[in-house]
């Protein structure tokens, strides 16, 4: 049995001192032993995050790293940055990253290795354009970013993984895939996951669906046999993420 993981993921909001005020306020509602619940949060909230949250069941991810051990690489944060401040998670290739600020497969496959390396749990994150579901790409579209980003990664680690299926025309648009789309494709990347691996690799693997998640939509979604939590943008930033979290209550 896979155990749900819902995400928040705060995006470039909340500064520090708002961080903080975030955690108190909801810490009594994300309480669901269930679920683990992790919160994304820009790397200058990271250290006032994992302080705020000490003695909680909420653990702490970054929205990004790079994948080089260190040096000269301005602006930048290491995975050896992240896990030494507390970080157990971090997003890789949002498609928030792929679009601006140009991350392609050949990087975020460097980057999925690092993180690996370092200790992280990688959220991998993977998603179809609306002009290519029209088309009819959208799983060839996904199984090639799955394929590359996972070039070269092992087994035992791809187990361990958690990857979220965001199809972009869902995020932030208020515009949720259908249950029957996500768990579609929440289904088709574990068949592609035992394609490439095996059978038990992909039912150990984790596969969040992300897109206008919201309590009203959670308990629906998540109830899907392949879909094994959420990844959470706007909603996660207000009180509405405790419904989504205590979804099975
Ligand atoms: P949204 O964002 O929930 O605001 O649609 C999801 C995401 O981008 O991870």
């Amino acid at each position: 049995m896979r155990k749900k993981i819902i995400a928040g993921n705060w995006k470039m909001n909340m500064t520090p001192s708002q961080a903080v005020a975030l955690c108190a306020e909801l810490k009594d509602l994300v309480k669901n032993d269930d679920v683990d619940v992790v919160y994304c949060v820009p790397a200058i909230d990271i250290v006032p995050v994992v302080n705020a949250l000490k003695g909680t069941n909420v653990k702490v991810g970054a929205e990004n790293m790079y994948f080089e051990e260190k040096g000269a690489f301005t602006g930048e944060i290491s995975a050896a940055m992240l896990k030494d401040a507390g970080v157990e998670y971090v997003i890789i290739g949002h498609s928030e990253r792929r679009d601006y600020f140009k991350e392609d497969d050949a990087l975020l496959n460097k980057k999925v290795k690092k993180a690996i390396e370092a200790g992280l749990t990688p959220i991998l994150c993977c998603g179809e354009t609306l002009e290519q579901r029209e088309m009819g790409i959208t799983m060839d579209w996904i199984r090639m970013q799955i394929k590359s980003d996972l070039a070269g990664v092992a087994a035992a680690d791809v187990a361990k993984l958690v990857i979220a299926y965001e199809p972009i025309w869902a995020i932030g648009t208020g515009k949720t895939a259908t249950t029957a789309q996500a768990e579609e494709v929440c289904g088709g990347i574990r068949a592609c996951i035992a394609e490439i691996y095996d059978q038990a690799t992909a039912e150990a693997v984790r596969i969040q669906y992300g897109g206008s998640v919201n309590a009203g939509n959670a308990a629906e979604l998540f109830a899907e046999k392949d879909i094994d939590g959420g990844l959470v943008g706007g909603a996660s930033l207000k009180a509405d993420f405790g419904k989504i979290v205590c979804y099975n209550k």
